[in-house]
């Protein structure tokens, strides 16, 4: 074999093997895109847990009292001043009705639900209830959740049994 012919045969077993190692590499950069598209099948908002006792530390510090009661707390009672359509419901009485995302909507996007006849809604048909959003972090949003969701009625016995309602299933607005 001439020393040509053995360089040219090597020149091609190397440029073999180079092709297939970049095929390999570009295929292993293209795989997660093509694997990973798209949202998987069944997933689910998952809110986290939160910290009720932080929570609570929120509630105080924006001051959510001054538009909501909370039955069994000894927050200052909430002043209608001329509208009385200003004053939210009652906060304890809700917690077994709704899920924790129902609550993240109620305070990350009031105007998604706003119960009709209770002059909730502001002369622009947004809801009387601001945005905290500016004001908020992620973690107190989630904790201010597990506190809403902590709470207990005080009136009557606890008829539901279980705490956490499925989510998407809206309890009925809580009747005054
Ligand atoms: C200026 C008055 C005002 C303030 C301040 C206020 N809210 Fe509200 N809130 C309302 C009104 C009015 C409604 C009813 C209309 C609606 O659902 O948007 C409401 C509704 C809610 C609801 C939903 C109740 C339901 O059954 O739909 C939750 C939960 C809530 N507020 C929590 C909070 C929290 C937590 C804060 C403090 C970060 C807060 N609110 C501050 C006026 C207020």
């Amino acid at each position: 074999m001439s020393c040509r012919v053995w360089v040219r045969r090597w020149g091609l077993v190397v440029g073999g093997l180079l092709v297939s190692v970049l095929g390999i590499a570009s295929w292993a950069q293209q795989a997660p895109e093509h694997g990973g598209h798209g949202t998987p099948e069944a997933w689910k908002f998952s809110w986290p847990a939160g910290n009720p006792v932080s929570g609570r530390e929120v509630f105080v510090k924006l001051e959510c009292y001054t538009c909501h009661e909370v039955k069994g707390e000894q927050f200052p009672k909430p002043d209608p001043g001329d509208d009385p359509g200003k004053v939210g419901p009652e906060l304890s009485g809700m917690a077994p009705l709704h899920a924790a995302e129902y609550f993240a909507e109620a305070i990350i996007n009031p105007n998604a639900v706003v119960e009709e006849g209770k002059g909730y809604r502001a002369p622009d048909g947004k809801s009387k209830m601001p945005s905290h959003n500016d004001l908020v972090t992620a973690q107190e949003v989630i904790d201010l959740v597990a506190y809403l969701r902590g709470l207990k009625a005080d009136a009557g016995p606890p008829t539901h049994g279980g705490a956490s309602p499925p989510s998407g299933e809206h309890g009925a607005p809580a009747a005054k």
